[in-house]
């Protein structure tokens, strides 16, 4: 599908199936959310730019590689998003962090924002954003709105699940933002949850329900 790219990784798909055994506990949920966002950070950033800088080693000079530009924004999308940023952090450190606080109003899935902050100058800068869970697309559309409101224009959306029907809803939003995401399911169900997917993302994460 144009503007999406599920990440294969061999890596990558054995956790995610560990992720979604209804067994895992929470500690264990919580640990490979953290490695496989690591393996998707990199592959999400695997077409950064490079400048060079040149550098002394102890043998020599050179003109080694280094990212150029500003420094990433990664956005999380709260609760869950921040199962995925903890391990994007760990990869790269400097990168400034968004946080958009929205929840899924249980009974009509829209997406009720109650907390926003992000970094001031965030259009100069390539943004991340991450949400374990792409549903509906409710959640993930308001919230690239919102950074775009506040100037936001290089934008990408990484999570680990996809509906068909959110990604479908989620391009003819946000066109000009790539998906990136480990699996698409199914279908989701007439609660709005993805099938056969993993259950609530944030619960599972902090043991609440
Ligand atoms: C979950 C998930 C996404 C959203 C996806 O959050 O983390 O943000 O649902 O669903 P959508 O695509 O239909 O909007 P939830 O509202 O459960 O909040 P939480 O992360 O605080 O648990
Ligand atoms: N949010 C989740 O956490 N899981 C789903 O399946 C759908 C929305």
């Amino acid at each position: 599908m144009d503007g999406v790219t599920v990440i294969d990784h061999p890596l990558v798909q054995h956790k995610l199936t560990f992720m979604r055994k209804k067994e895992t506990s929470t500690a264990g949920f919580r640990r490979l959310l953290r490695e496989i966002s690591t393996l998707l950070c990199y592959e999400i950033t695997r077409d950064l730019e490079l400048t060079t800088e040149r550098i002394e080693t102890p043998m020599a000079t050179i003109d080694a590689p280094v990212l150029e530009g500003k420094k990433l924004v990664f956005a999380s999308i709260l609760r869950a998003g921040n199962g995925l940023l903890e391990g994007m952090l760990d990869l790269v450190p400097s990168a400034r962090v968004a946080h958009i606080g929205v929840y899924r109003d249980h009974d009509t899935l829209q997406a009720i924002e109650y907390f926003f902050k992000a970094p001031e100058d965030i259009g100069d800068r390539l943004v991340i954003v991450v949400d374990p869970m792409l549903a509906t697309a409710n959640s993930s559309i308001a919230s690239i709105e919102r950074l775009k409101e506040r100037g936001a224009k290089n934008l990408r959306f990484l999570c680990l699940l996809a509906a068909p029907e959110g990604i479908e809803r989620f391009r003819e939003a946000h066109p000009d933002v790539p998906v990136f995401t480990a699996a698409i399911d199914e279908r989701l169900n007439e609660s709005g949850y993805i099938v056969p997917g993993l259950g609530d993302a944030g619960d599972r994460m902090y043991g609440t329900k």
